[in-house]
């Protein structure tokens, strides 16, 4: 924990800080600590001068900013309109049934978490998903079910 406290200490102070900088720190600090904790928030929310809640209201808006532990990888499939039209239903259904699991869980061996997110700019190749920074478009279930086993082999 006291790692943690260090990173959160320095990235704060690289921000000069600014709570108009908070999505950069929340994701500078996910970037370095895999997630962020209660004990995170209530540092930050010191160190900002601000409410915990304005950071969770922030954290808990965007998907990429994690606040429960992950898996190995984070699969994120975008949920907006256009990948909507393109199939993403089946996309994630194939997904579940791969991992056994169900949307925001993790499986169990803890390789996969399986989280929606906004657009990724892929719409005219959706349906679309990112495994951690890695985009995959024009996904069907057999795509995407043969993508995820690839990762089970890494
Ligand atoms: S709507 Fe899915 S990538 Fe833009």
């Amino acid at each position: 924990m006291q790692e943690a406290e260090t990173n959160i200490n320095k990235i704060v102070e690289k921000y000069n800080y600014s709570h108009i900088e908070l999505l950069s720190i929340l994701e500078e600090v996910v970037d370095a600590n895999g997630y962020l904790t209660e004990e995170m928030v209530k540092d930050l929310a010191k160190q900002l001068s601000i409410s915990a809640n304005e950071i969770y209201a922030v954290a808990t808006f965007y998907s990429f900013i994690n606040i429960k532990p992950t898996g190995k990888y984070v699969i994120r499939v975008c949920k907006t309109i256009s990948c909507q039209l393109a199939g993403k239903n089946e996309i994630i259904k194939a997904i579940e049934d791969e991992l056994n699991i169900k949307m925001g869980a993790t499986t169990k061996d803890k390789l996969f978490t399986l989280k929606t997110t906004d657009c990724i700019g892929m719409c005219d190749k959706g349906p679309s998903m990112l495994i951690d920074d890695e985009v995959y478009h024009s996904l069907n279930p057999e795509k995407v079910v043969s993508t995820i086993r690839e990762y089970k082999r890494i």
